[in-house]
């Protein structure tokens, strides 16, 4: 028998009630996925979507209003306790003591764990090599880097050692040698350890490095779901994007490239036109031809195969960049 999907979530649903100003909110609106053993599923969508509410759901912090969700086989609500002994969770924001040192963090959690004293010490001190932070063991945690202290985070999310790990945006704010390091640290994890990892991020290059299977999450719900590479190649042509100097507010340039053949998907995001294009090389002089001609100033024209962010323009009908700074408005 084929063993059980390390996560599995059924048509989730989430509505937190209304605030005193502030309609009821559906944050998730019948949100599924299944991951087997040892995958790396990245969850990725704008500020809002619906991340860390279903990470809060998975990890048993929070409860939906319908649907079901099972994490290393166990349910999330009827059997709590054993979900959580299969689970390193990875809060967005650090969980770990400033005023504490390293190794006092690592061992504290041992012992909530279970592990005995000397068990929790030699764990810690594994833990520490293994992430490169032993010559930092003894230094209070406030004095760490950005980076040391994500390490840290991540450490003490495997004291444990558990089967699925959530990380709820890793590596946000992390410069980026930082953030290398630890999706190497990530990969290492997944790849030779077998654990099954959940990670949520807003970069496009981080899904795209890490994630085996990849959703996109918007307004509560999975729009597309695959590895990375299958949702580009999905999209076949090439991607067209155009800087304009002025801003299409009336459609006039929408129009005009509507009309050219083999220019499709247009869609317009500020100053900036993208179309995807049966051929690049063909559809370029064409555009800037007519362009031209209408006398409409354009300040760049570039091509590219498809990215991440056509994806998620194709299933969200906007730019990832721009969703994501419209939700968090
Ligand atoms: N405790 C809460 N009470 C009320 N609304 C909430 C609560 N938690 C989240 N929300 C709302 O639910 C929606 C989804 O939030 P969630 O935190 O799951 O998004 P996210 O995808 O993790 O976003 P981000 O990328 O900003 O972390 C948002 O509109 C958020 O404002
Ligand atoms: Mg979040």
């Amino acid at each position: 028998m084929a063993p059980p999907p390390a996560l599995e979530a059924a048509e989730l649903v989430k509505t937190y009630p209304a605030g005193r100003k502030k309609p009821p909110l559906r944050a998730l609106d019948g949100l599924s996925f299944t991951v087997p053993e040892g995958v790396v599923l990245g969850l990725l969508g704008p500020n809002g979507a619906g991340k860390s509410t279903t990470v809060k759901i998975l990890t048993t912090l929070s409860r939906a209003d319908s649907g079901t969700a099972r994490v290393a086989g166990f349910d999330v609500v009827k059997q709590q306790a054993e979900v959580r002994h299969a689970i390193g969770y990875v809060p967005q924001k650090s969980s770990s003591d400033p005023m504490a040192t390293g190794v006092e963090n690592l061992v504290l959690s041992g012992r909530v764990y279970g592990l005995s004293r000397q068990e929790s010490v030699r764990r810690a001190a594994e833990l520490l090599a293994r992430f490169d932070l032993t010559d930092a063991a003894n230094r209070q945690v406030r004095t760490y880097s950005g980076g040391m202290q994500r390490k840290l985070d991540v450490a003490l999310g495997l004291v444990h050692r558990p089967r699925v790990l959530f990380l709820d945006e890793p590596t946000t704010g992390l410069d980026p040698e930082a953030r290398a390091d630890l999706w190497t640290e990530v990969e290492r994890l997944s790849g030779t350890e077998g654990l099954t990892v959940l990670l949520t991020t807003h970069y496009l290059e981080e899904a795209d490095r890490l994630a085996g299977q990849l959703a996109i999450v918007d307004h509560g719900k999975i729009v597309a779901e695959g590895t990375p590479e299958a949702l580009k190649a999905e999209l076949r042509g090439d991607s067209v994007q155009v800087e304009l100097v002025d801003t299409d507010l009336d459609g006039t340039v929408q129009k005009l490239l509507s009309t050219l053949p083999g220019v499709g998907e247009i869609v317009v995001d500020g100053n900036t036109l993208r179309a995807r294009v049966d051929r690049g090389a063909t559809a370029v002089p064409a555009v800037l031809g007519a362009l031209e001609e209408k006398a409409i100033p354009v300040t760049a024209v570039t091509v590219s195969r498809p990215s991440l962010d056509d994806v998620y323009l194709q299933y969200t009908g906007r730019s990832f960049k721009t969703a994501d700074k419209e939700q968090a408005a």
